[in-house]
């Protein structure tokens, strides 16, 4: 779903500073790192790590999480497919922005449609979307049950959830699997800088 906006007489600007000029300032190169997997995976958790550890060296990042941003940007959305593509699309066009200003935009949100997360992709120049799975199995997650969500869910207290009763497509072309049950958040995190080094979006 490519959107033409709906207002007429709308004109373009561009900024006398380029993002060259912006990213020559960090020393960094804006990218967005798009965590994706099922609810209790570790997304956030290795998100927040990954800032942590780079805003330590002097990197600028920045986290968008999906229980934050529908408090509110997106506190207008639920959890039906067209809402969680709503949801998507918004966070893929405020993802282009802060890599746009050269920052290291880390997202973790289920996404669970292959479909929208390409659309991301997409919108995104080459190189400025990676997709980082975070891939933990069901019954981990489940097990692990963070937030109380999944008992909730399959006692039927919450529809349309997430590996219950609502779909994930896993992505087949991610840059960064991170298997989460197997390693600690501090390899996973790792996992990720080491990747963003060797790719040259931030110093070693
Ligand atoms: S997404 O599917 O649209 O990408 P998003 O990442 O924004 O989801 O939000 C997921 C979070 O909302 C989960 O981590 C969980 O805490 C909460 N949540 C509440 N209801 C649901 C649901 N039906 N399915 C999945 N997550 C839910």
């Amino acid at each position: 779903m490519s959107q033409q906006p709906k207002s007429k007489n709308i004109t373009k600007i561009s900024t006398h500073v380029t993002r060259q000029d912006r990213e020559n300032m960090l020393g960094q190169k804006g990218v967005t790192l798009w965590f994706t997997g099922l609810s209790g995976s570790g997304k956030s958790t290795v998100a927040i790590e990954v800032d942590r550890v780079l805003t330590e060296r002097g990197v600028a990042c920045t986290v968008l999480d999906g229980d934050n941003v529908r408090h509110g940007l997106n506190s207008d959305l639920g959890f039906s497919p067209e809402d969680r593509n709503e949801n998507i699309r918004r966070i893929g066009e405020v993802a282009k922005l802060f890599t746009e200003a050269g920052v290291i935009n880390l997202t973790a949100f289920i996404s669970p449609y292959r479909e929208d997360r390409d659309r991301n992709r997409k919108i995104q120049g080459n190189g400025d979307f990676v997709e980082v799975f975070v891939d933990a199995p069901l019954a981990v997650c489940e097990a692990r049950d963070t937030k109380g969500l999944y008992k909730k869910a399959r006692a039927g207290i919450i529809p349309e959830f997430t590996g219950i009763s609502a779909p994930y497509e896993a992505p087949d072309k991610a840059e960064i699997v991170l298997n989460t049950d197997g390693e600690s958040v501090e390899q996973s995190a790792a996992q990720v800088v080491a990747y963003l080094e060797e790719q040259g979006y931030v110093k070693q």
